[in-house]
């Protein structure tokens, strides 16, 4: 009898907590932990084990599966749809949840059709405003549309019309429970009315047209009639308040209740942040109980990193830390966007807040697509973006992850910066010879794009940019847009993983954009680096539209490596371990001379061509050439560029003819300095 109830309650005890709701698994928790103390109690009567495992089976019956939910892509980089397959132009607003369904207002602006139709100018002359439409979801993901609440002909105060408006900007709802009115909350400068200030808007439902209720210039406390940028932040405890900075200077950050009574008046500001600065896109989340204000730099249509303040205690209008940079933000100045807003999804599983950024692409000329939305998590102390172009939200949940065709590569299209300069946000200079100044970005990029990047000089010289990421194991395909001028004797990109295993795309002379593209790059995990290179003696690469897509998941298959000194490879000079950085137990430092070459024997798994690396450091100032020897006939011959010190270690690709069973691959220096110190090769699977 016991026996039977034991085997019963190891099986229970394997059902997963998460997979239930709440209110089901309590009782079966309960009814199982008493099921497992009868277990223990070895003078249990019979009746008493019956009883426990009626009340167990009884319980597990009872339990109810949680709702999984579903993954959904958000897409960046790309101008968004509605679930009609119309555009949506939605800028500056805010996503506010009424019920079960979620709906987003934003501005419509005519810059926003035109750059859609044709995005190789800006049209920040062109900030005429349109309408407010609103869009309604489910699952934060597709967006259905369901009105204009506002438009050009908006009837506003004594005879003015919405249309007369010199700007209509930044702006978000609040459900007012006293009314049960639904208040839009607009940023608008309407020299009838006195000028700028807070609009308010009013409807009877999340998707009426709205009309004019009043129009407050003033808010008190702020040195300014105005807002300079605002959003509209609900507490949980579903109390709302107006984010903004004053219009001129934009120096401090503010938190005003809106009035309780109406939603129609903002009350008397409370300063909870100041930087002489100035900060922009001014916008709140709530994660796990803090506060956090986040909001952009000042200039213009730019994007920048996003700067953020944590309130120290549990009350929105009460004190804040020093300023911060969101960790993530920092390489790609947040996805190539300006705060817009955010959106707290608290799912079963986990918190998830959405940061909405604007790229106001239409009048920045500086991208695809105007909403760019990313996942914030918390990790640690502080919150962390997720810079994707492309992931998958699971809104019941709460869990997000990467997408698929997710571009690894950040600042990918050198827009970042908006003007030319002499280090792109996001990538690092080096320099292997020639002048100090080798990179830029230029006007003139890939697909009539503004930006691209520039490497180059009118003399002799190498180097060019890197860029660490970090990404998942897998096989990626790696590709970029690319031209030249002048003749140049490398111009590539080079992927190189956590292993040190690297493969380089490159680039040909080219005077026209072309794609070039490297496929089946397996890649480990953590953190690799991107790396553009050329050399010339007077010429340029130019590189845009990068990307880092990861084609299949998994760890690759491990590559063949053959250490240089393990037998029965052949070093003619002496095995050392005096450089740091090497595999194994060392490494072939070769006489300098020439003839006095590494050997490997290799083992493909079939005939055919296969792909190798040899790794090697070469901290002398100039290149040492060898031949590329296989089974004894000289295939290419290999230039092994500076590392720039013996503690550097790099890997040179190339491809070969094997046979099946031991080849020889030997690496022969044609000249008096040898070979460089030559570390292993790594052999890849064998192509037909
Ligand atoms: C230095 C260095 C060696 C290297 C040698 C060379 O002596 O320590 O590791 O092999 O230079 O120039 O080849
Ligand atoms: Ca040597």
């Amino acid at each position: 009898m016991v026996r039977g109830l034991k085997s019963l309650v190891a099986d229970y005890k394997t059902r997963p907590a998460g997979k239930y709701t709440s209110d089901s698994w309590a009782p079966f928790a309960k009814a199982l932990a008493n099921a497992d103390g009868v277990v223990a109690d070895a003078s249990a009567t019979a009746s008493e084990v019956a009883a426990a495992k009626t009340a167990l089976t009884t319980a597990a019956g009872k339990l109810v599966a949680a709702d999984e939910g579903t993954f959904q892509t958000i897409t960046n980089d790309v101008f968004w749809n509605d679930t009609s397959g119309n555009p949506i132009y939605s800028q500056g607003g805010g996503v506010f949840k009424f019920g079960d369904t979620y709906y987003w207002y934003g501005v419509h602006y005519t810059g926003a059709e035109l750059y859609r139709a044709n995005p190789t100018r800006k049209y920040d002359g062109d900030v005429t405003f349109v309408s407010i439409p609103v869009y309604s979801s489910k699952d934060l993901v597709n967006w259905k549309f369901e009105n204009r609440v506002a438009t050009r002909s908006t009837s506003l105060a004594s005879g003015a019309t919405l249309g007369q408006a010199g700007w209509v900007g930044r702006l978000g709802v609040s459900y007012n429970e006293n009314t049960g009115k639904y208040v839009l909350v607009v940023q608008a400068y309407l020299p009838s009315m006195g000028g700028d200030g807070v609009l308010f808007l009013r409807g009877d439902s999340p998707t009426d047209t709205f009309d004019y209720a009043y129009f407050q210039t003033q808010v008190v406390n702020s040195p300014t009639t105005g807002t300079g940028d605002q959003t509209v932040f609900t507490d949980d405890d579903g109390k709302d308040y107006l984010i903004f900075s004053n219009r001129e200077g934009r120096s401090r950050a503010f938190v005003s209740k809106l009035r309780e009574s109406d939603s129609l008046r903002v009350e008397p500001a409370v300063q909870i942040g100041y930087n002489s600065a100035g900060r922009e896109g001014n916008a709140m989340f709530k994660l796990d109980g803090k506060y956090y204000h986040a909001a952009s730099d000042l200039h213009g249509w730019n994007t920048s990193v996003t700067h953020v303040i944590e309130s120290t205690g549990s009350n929105v209008q009460g004190s804040y830390t020093g300023e911060y940079t969101l960790a993530g933000t920092e390489m790609d100045y947040s996805h190539v966007t300006q705060t817009g807003f955010f959106v707290t999804v608290k799912g079963t599983k986990q918190n998830t807040v959405i940061y909405a950024g604007d790229r106001w692409a239409d009048f920045a000329w500086n991208g695809i697509g105007y909403n760019q939305w990313m996942p914030v998590t918390k990790t640690g102390a502080r919150p962390q973006f997720h810079s994707v172009s492309q992931w998958q939200f699971n809104v019941t949940t709460g869990e997000w992850r990467v997408g698929p065709a997710n571009n690894y590569a950040l600042n990918p299209n050198f827009q970042a910066d908006r003007i030319i300069v002499s280090q792109v946000q996001g990538w690092t200079n080096f320099r292997e010879s020639g002048p100090t100044s080798l990179v830029t970005n230029v006007d003139g990029g890939a697909n009539g794009s503004r930006f691209a990047l520039r490497i180059g000089a009118t003399q002799s010289y190498a180097g060019g940019v890197r860029q660490q990421i970090t990404v998942p194991a897998g096989v990626y395909r790696l590709s970029a847009f690319a031209r030249t001028t002048g003749s140049l004797s490398a111009a590539q990109v080079t992927i190189t993983d956590a292993d040190g295993a690297s493969r380089t795309l490159d680039i040909p002379v080219s005077s026209g954009w072309t794609r070039r593209e490297l496929t089946e790059i397996p890649v480990s995990a953590g953190t690799a680096t991107i790396t553009i290179r050329a050399a010339s003696g007077n010429g340029y690469l130019f590189v845009d539209d990068l990307e880092l897509v990861r084609t299949a998941g998994g760890t690759p298959p491990p590559g063949q490596r053959y250490e240089a000194e393990t037998a029965p490879a052949v070093c003619q000079g002496t095995i050392d371990a005096n450089w740091a950085g090497f595999s194994g137990s060392g490494f072939c430092n070769g006489t300098n001379a020439a003839g006095a070459y590494a050997q490997f024997t290799v083992n493909p798994s079939a005939a055919g061509t296969a792909s190798l690396g040899i790794r090697y450091a070469n901290g002398a100032g100039s290149a040492r050439a060898a031949n590329l020897i296989v089974n004894g006939s000289t295939v290419a011959t290999v230039s092994f560029e500076p590392t720039g010190a013996w503690t550097t270690w790099a890997t040179k690709t190339m491809t070969v003819p094997l046979n099946t069973g031991g080849n020889t691959i030997r690496v022969d220096p044609t000249t008096t300095t040898g070979l460089p110190n030559i570390d292993h090769l790594d052999l890849g699977p064998t192509a037909g």
